[in-house]
């Protein structure tokens, strides 16, 4: 997510400083990002000569009190974990400008808790973008209990200029994607693990029968098993039993089978591609 949303500012005409505990998800995460601009060049959507520039904005670095010196936006897209949260939170808001914008990008964790890591919670909202970031329009803004309405205002004028539309959400679990988009996966993971269908007819259903643009099942390859269980946690946890994660998930994760970035969910992949007819059967389960 993190690099899909870099691409995007860049796109716009901002700095970006992509910062990551791991040097290889940086150089991945570069290349990627290079990749995106010269498809958008490719497409006809942005001259070459403004994407060798855009890409030329783009500075890396393992060490986010460094790169996010100075910053007037920090968009945080770690693990979904609370305690990782808070912590880059704490380390950028030590050197980010004064009046800086802190942003997250989590998918279901409370913003309120993130932004009591913060000196100023006032200036921590939500902004959860959806993947892939330089396909999907929306951003939903997710406003803590703290949040005051400069930080909206601002936030709103980023999606803005990056070209999103956006909506507005009190924080609530799962808040309206996330809350309805995990019990869609869940359910068409119990459907699978009961063996109601297989995985391609599970997805062929919602995707011709109401017109979503993926199944629930590939959707979640890309979104990723592992953030997919956090999520599912965190709503049992706090909305009740109707969000138990499906125990085929539990499993997959433990396997390492968490989607299309480990080659393997639900589905196989080659070369980023879905292997047709891969799907997850019954009889394997
Ligand atoms: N994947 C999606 O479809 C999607 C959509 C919307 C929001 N989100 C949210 O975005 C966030 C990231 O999700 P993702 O799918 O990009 O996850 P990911 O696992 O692909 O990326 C997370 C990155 O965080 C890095 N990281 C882990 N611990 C760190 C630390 N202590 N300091 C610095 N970097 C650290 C990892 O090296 C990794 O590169 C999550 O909060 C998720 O809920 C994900």
């Amino acid at each position: 997510m993190g690099l899909g949303i870099a691409h995007a500012f860049l796109s716009a005409g901002f700095d970006v400083c992509i910062t990551d505990i791991s040097s290889d998800a940086l150089k991945r995460a570069s290349a990627a990002i290079e990749g995106l601009l010269n498809e958008g060049v490719a497409r006809g959507k942005m001259e070459a000569d403004a994407a060798a520039k855009a890409f030329r904005r783009l500075t890396a670095m393992t060490d986010i009190t460094e790169g996010a010196r100075g910053a007037a936006l920090l968009v945080e897209t770690v693990v979904e974990k609370l305690s990782v949260k808070a912590d880059i939170v704490r380390a950028a808001d030590a050197v980010l400008a004064e009046d800086a914008v802190i942003a997250t990008n989590t998918s279901a964790l409370s913003v309120t808790a993130i932004a009591t890591a913060a000196k100023r919670p006032e200036r921590v909202i939500g902004m959860h973008f959806f993947n892939p970031v330089h396909k999907m329009k929306m951003v939903e803004l997710v406003l803590g209990l703290a949040t005051d309405a400069d930080t909206l205002r601002r936030a709103r004028a980023y999606c803005e200029r990056i070209g999103k539309v956006s909506i507005v959400v009190n924080e609530t679990p799962g808040l309206t994607t996330s809350r309805m988009s995990a019990m869609l996966g869940n359910e068409a993971m119990y459907m699978l693990q009961e063996g109601a269908a297989s995985a391609e007819d599970i997805d062929t259903a919602l995707r011709l029968g109401f017109n979503h643009p993926m199944g629930p099942l590939e959707l979640g390859d890309l979104t990723g098993w592992d953030t997919r269980l956090s999520v599912l946690r965190y709503l049992h946890e706090t909305l009740g039993e109707k969000f138990r994660p499906c125990p085929l998930i539990i499993k997959m994760v433990a396997a390492g089978r968490i989607g299309r970035k480990a080659g393997a969910g639900v589905y196989q992949y080659s070369d980023g591609q879905k292997v047709p007819g891969s799907g997850l059967r019954a009889s394997a389960i």
